[in-house]
């Protein structure tokens, strides 16, 4: 039975699906949080009542978040004119959402953490897959003019979230999905995590991000990235970037690529963006620069 959706929200899974998510993601709200200081980022930008003298209250409470917000902004990233030397500075010419979906992306390092979990994978491959997923993503959003780079790069570094939901919940079972792959590498990523876990990280990731009160959208790229055309049509651009991009990462050979189902993106997706082969070829070709300079800029 597929689980009723609020209105507006895609249904992501099936009841008892929904249950193996809940009973995970409870399990890990207190372990698995994003810092406390990015948390109360999220919130304040979500209230409506919120003002850009309050994010910068709360950044200024945190001196190397701060750092690390105006290392981002003042980056060819941005290629704004001059040095900006303050969070102030940085909400009034990028606006509280941008500096919001910074201070998330650089904090989300720290959730990739956990070394070597078994024989083929360590979190760390996954964080250099996310940060490839991410600056292709915001090449792919520039390139099609859908404008959003801070949002298109953190749907890009989110989108695996899930990986890490059943990391920090059920990190033996997660080990077995893992083993599994190796002994038939013909089984698809989530077809592993659906027979050992009874769910795969696209719903333990929506989960996550509604359990973290991320934007809609965002939950959308986790819960569908790897079937955006499932999406309504109007809530399917952002998935549908982040799903050429993931494709495009394993075509590089960029970090973890195993849970990539297709070796080139759907025609239909590609449709879907107005997307052209050459277009295509030129964000391929921009991605190693633009991930070193991601990597550059959050860590590893
Ligand atoms: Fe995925
Ligand atoms: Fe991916």
């Amino acid at each position: 039975m597929i689980q009723t959706a609020p209105t507006g929200v895609e249904p992501t899974c099936t009841q008892e699906q929904a249950q193996i998510v809940q009973s995970a993601i409870g399990e890990i709200s207190h372990i698995a949080t994003l810092p406390q200081i990015t948390m109360k980022i999220i919130h304040l930008v979500e209230d409506p009542d919120s003002t850009a003298y309050d994010l910068n209250n709360v950044i200024s409470n945190d001196a190397a978040l701060g750092a690390r917000i105006l290392k981002v902004v003042n980056s060819t990233f941005y290629g704004l004119p001059g040095q900006i030397g303050s969070i102030d500075r940085a909400i009034v010419l990028l606006g509280l959402n941008a500096v919001k979906n910074i201070a998330i992306a650089v904090s989300l390092a720290k959730l990739f953490r956990g070394g070597q979990i078994a024989p083929t994978f360590n979190v760390s491959d996954l964080w250099t897959h996310s940060v490839a997923v991410a600056a292709g993503t915001r090449l792919l959003a520039k390139k099609v003019g859908l404008g959003m780079p801070d949002e298109a790069f953190l749907a890009g570094l989110i989108h695996d979230l899930g990986i890490i939901a059943e990391i920090q919940a059920r990190r033996s079972k997660f080990v077995e999905v893992i083993e599994i792959l190796e002994a038939d590498p013909a089984l698809l990523f989530r077809e592993a995590e659906n027979q050992v876990l009874g769910a795969c990280h696209e719903q333990f990731g929506a989960g996550l991000c509604k359990s973290w009160k991320f934007p809609t959208g965002l939950t959308f790229v986790t819960g569908f990235h790897h079937r955006p055309l499932d999406l309504a049509p109007a809530n399917r651009g952002l998935t549908c970037l982040v799903h050429v991009a993931d494709v495009l990462a394993a075509q590089c050979e960029q970090g973890y690529t195993d849970t990539v189902e297709c070796l080139a993106p759907a025609s239909e997706v590609l449709s879907e963006l107005n997307l052209t082969q050459q277009q295509l070829d030129e964000v391929t070709k921009q991605l190693p620069e633009a991930l070193d300079e991601a990597t550059t800029l959050l860590g590893s």
